[in-house]
């Protein structure tokens, strides 16, 4: 999984058209979603009182889309403090707003938020499957064919992991490589909020057969380790929360938008007489609006946020 999507030629560092051509994240579905973060700045600047420099930073950034919409909607007395990093193992896109500053490292002392939109489900974990004798064993994809067979067992960071988090699975994705990723994400933030928004599961409901799967021009497709296709995983999101050692909350997509002003209904009637052309811009946002809360879809999602060496201890996210 990791050379297929991070080695040479692989799917996100090979050159190709990046993640938006393959797949639909909240990011490219509407410009509302980066208004909601906003939402979410504010309230941590003031939770930070409204230091000279407030750093955001995007983790796995994709082509910076999610850093060029913000920018563009920051209000005055953010506008000048605020400083966009984008963390990315791709080559910088030609044209981004070069006040974006582009890394492949998550730089250290961060103060404001972290985001990370739908990076810990690309970070590249093992799967384990049980043998004819019901003993667990790694499963090995040949990328050629695709064939599966089973290879050796689990280690013991594995078994460890699996015990605590994703116990009597007959297949389970063993997630420690996305605890490590994230945790290693938060230590970065000397004060402020981390935030990852993911599609993932918590240990009471663990889907029985994995969730490992492969996204193609907006297909889903058998996930061929091959660098042709990305390769994806639901996130143990309750693991990763714990991994952090920091306080956090974990809300639904839908609920934490909510929460920031996002609640997709559709606008009155009586401005379609009024003013015919904002009624049908209404509509038109109310219907991203519903995207992004759609319980079945986006909504779905789940919203992990760390608190990190703030004084405010309510929640950022009612
Ligand atoms: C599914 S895309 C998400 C893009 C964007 N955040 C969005 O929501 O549309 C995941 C991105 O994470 C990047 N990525 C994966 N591992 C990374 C790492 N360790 N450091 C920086 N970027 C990484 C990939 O190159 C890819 O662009």
């Amino acid at each position: 999984m990791a050379a297929a999507l991070y080695g040479p030629g692989g799917f996100f560092t090979g050159g190709g058209s990046g993640p938006a051509q393959h797949f639909r994240t909240s990011v490219h579905a509407s410009p509302l979603f980066a208004g909601a973060l906003l939402r979410l700045v504010e309230r941590v600047d003031a939770a930070l009182g409204h230091p000279r420099t407030f750093d955001l930073v995007d983790v796995g950034a994709g082509r910076g889309e999610l850093l060029a919409v913000l920018r563009t909607l920051l209000p005055a007395g953010l506008a000048g403090r605020v400083r966009c990093t984008a963390v990315e193992v791709a080559p910088r896109p030609a044209g981004l707003d070069p006040a974006i500053a582009w890394r492949r490292d998550v730089p250290e002392g961060i103060v404001g938020l972290l985001v990370a939109t739908e990076w810990l489900d690309n970070v590249p974990l093992d799967v384990a499957d049980l043998d004819d004798h019901g003993r667990l064993r790694l499963v090995l994809v040949d990328p050629a064919t695709g064939k599966e067979t089973l290879g050796g067992p689990p280690d013991a960071a594995d078994l460890f992991w699996l015990s605590r988090w994703w116990p009597r699975a007959a297949r389970a994705e063993i997630g420690w490589p996305r605890d490590t990723a994230w945790a290693d994400a938060v230590r970065c933030v000397r004060r402020g909020c981390a935030l990852a928004v993911d599609y993932g599961h918590l240990r009471g409901e663990r889907p029985a057969l994995g969730t490992l799967t492969g996204f193609r021009a907006g297909r889903q497709v058998p996930p061929v380790p091959d660098g042709s296709c990305d390769v994806t995983a639901h996130v143990a999101i309750d693991s990763a929360a714990g991994a952090a050692g920091t306080p956090y909350e974990i809300v639904s997509q839908r609920k934490a938008l909510k929460a920031l002003g996002i609640d997709g209904a559709r606008p009155p009637v009586d401005l379609a007489r009024r003013d015919p052309m904002g009624y049908l811009r209404a509509l038109s946002a109310a219907g991203e609006a519903a995207e992004l809360i759609d319980p079945a879809g986006l909504g779905g999602h789940w919203w992990l946020l760390h608190r990190i060496n703030l004084d405010e201890h309510g929640s950022m996210l009612k």
